[in-house]
């Protein structure tokens, strides 16, 4: 990635924007006050996930306007609340929950408006994060524990995620998964599993990977370097794991996934596949299994993350690799596509 060269430095609030061209660039952020029903915020920290990186590579230019304002993994507190705001006062300590929906839309009606039809992702279909000021509509705002870090509030939303991926598994106490794929998600979701009781394996191909896992206390195998089926064929006396995790996005991962789970096991699809996978039909038929989707979070979600990561049973601290200024943005974007880096938060305030 490449940052585009600056005559004249944009003077602060700044924002990382993707102008298109696989280009990260510092603009000078827009600055309004909030309207009627918006906040705005003194962005602390976002962090920079694979949705981003997705952008950047220009997999989603027919979705993002240019440029177009990252980030929707943040910590930070309110700055200024607009007209007909209640509930919420300057400086408070709060996260967002990234989405905005129609509320009129089938899902919406269903109750389901993670997923609604017409959602606003922010960060994606709207300005998101990684600028020093972020105005957005005071229903996004999630409160966060006053004592809880800044860096650890930026890890909620991948958190949430990961809550939202085990509380589709209908996970039980005792249960042997399998988490296929440790990076950011992979490894928060074997931590939250964990803390539901489970006993977790990740497999993960990269050593270094592996080895932050076994940091965390979890279990890590390469898939690739042993007989999986073996392993966990003699771990579960021979059943299979009721549950799967495919956080990998490969191909590979998705089958090993389907392969190693049980009879009635459940395969939790967490993972954006590039194009659509090709998947065993005929074991989701022979074991009797059941495929689940799982998207984004809800509220709910957003408030058990927190509850998590406070209580330290989600050690997410420890995911984040550096914290970096907003003027070394690209070249956190360029650690991260190297696969050097696990997280990379970006400090947005002003003295960074
Ligand atoms: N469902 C959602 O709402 C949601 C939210 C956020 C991210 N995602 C998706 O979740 C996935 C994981 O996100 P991430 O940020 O952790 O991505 P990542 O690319 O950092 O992690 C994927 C990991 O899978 C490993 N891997 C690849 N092939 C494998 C295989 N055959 N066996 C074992 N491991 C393998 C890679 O080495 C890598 O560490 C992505 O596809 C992302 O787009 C989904
Ligand atoms: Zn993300
Ligand atoms: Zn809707």
């Amino acid at each position: 990635m490449t940052e585009q060269g600056l005559s004249v430095m944009p003077r602060w609030p700044l924002a990382a924007c993707y102008v298109g061209d696989r280009t990260v660039t510092l603009l000078e952020a827009e600055q309004r006050r909030p309207g009627a029903g918006e906040v705005e915020l003194d962005v602390a920290y976002t962090g920079i996930c694979g949705t981003d990186l997705h952008i950047v590579h220009g997999a989603m230019d027919a979705r993002v306007s240019l440029p177009t304002v990252l980030g929707h993994e943040m910590s930070g507190s309110i700055a200024a609340v607009g007209d007909g705001v209640t509930g919420w006062s300057v400086g408070d300590h709060v996260t967002v929950m990234p989405l905005d929906w129609c509320g009129s839309c089938p899902a919406c009606r269903a109750g389901h408006t993670h997923v609604c039809h017409n959602l606003n992702f922010l960060g994606i279909d709207s300005p998101g994060s990684m600028q020093g000021r972020w105005v957005v509509p005071a229903g996004v705002l999630v409160a966060l524990p006053p004592d809880l870090p800044s860096e650890v509030g930026a890890m909620v939303e991948p958190t949430a995620v990961a809550v939202h991926d085990v509380r589709r598994a209908a996970l039980r106490q005792g249960e042997k998964a399998v988490v296929v794929g440790g990076g950011p998600i992979g490894l928060l979701v074997a931590c939250v599993a964990r803390a539901a009781g489970a006993d977790v394996l990740v497999l993960e191909l990269s050593e270094q990977r592996r080895a932050l896992a076994e940091l965390l206390g979890l279990k890590a195998v390469d898939p690739a370097g042993c007989d999986i089926d073996a392993l966990v064929a003699d771990w579960t006396d021979g059943a299979g794991v009721t549950v799967g995790f495919e956080v990998s996005g490969a191909v590979a991962g998705l089958d090993q996934a389907i392969n190693l789970l049980a009879v009635r096991g459940r395969l939790v699809v967490v993972a954006i596949h590039a194009t659509p996978p090709p998947v065993n039909l005929f074991r989701v038929f022979w074991r009797e299994l059941t495929l689940i989707g799982a998207r984004v979070y809800d509220r709910s979600d957003f408030e058990e993350a927190i509850r998590l990561l406070h209580e330290c049973a989600v050690p997410a601290a420890r995911l984040i690799t550096r914290i970096e200024p907003l003027s070394r943005v690209a070249a956190a974007f360029d650690a991260l596509e190297s696969g050097e880096a696990m997280k990379i938060l970006i400090a947005c305030g002003e003295e960074s």
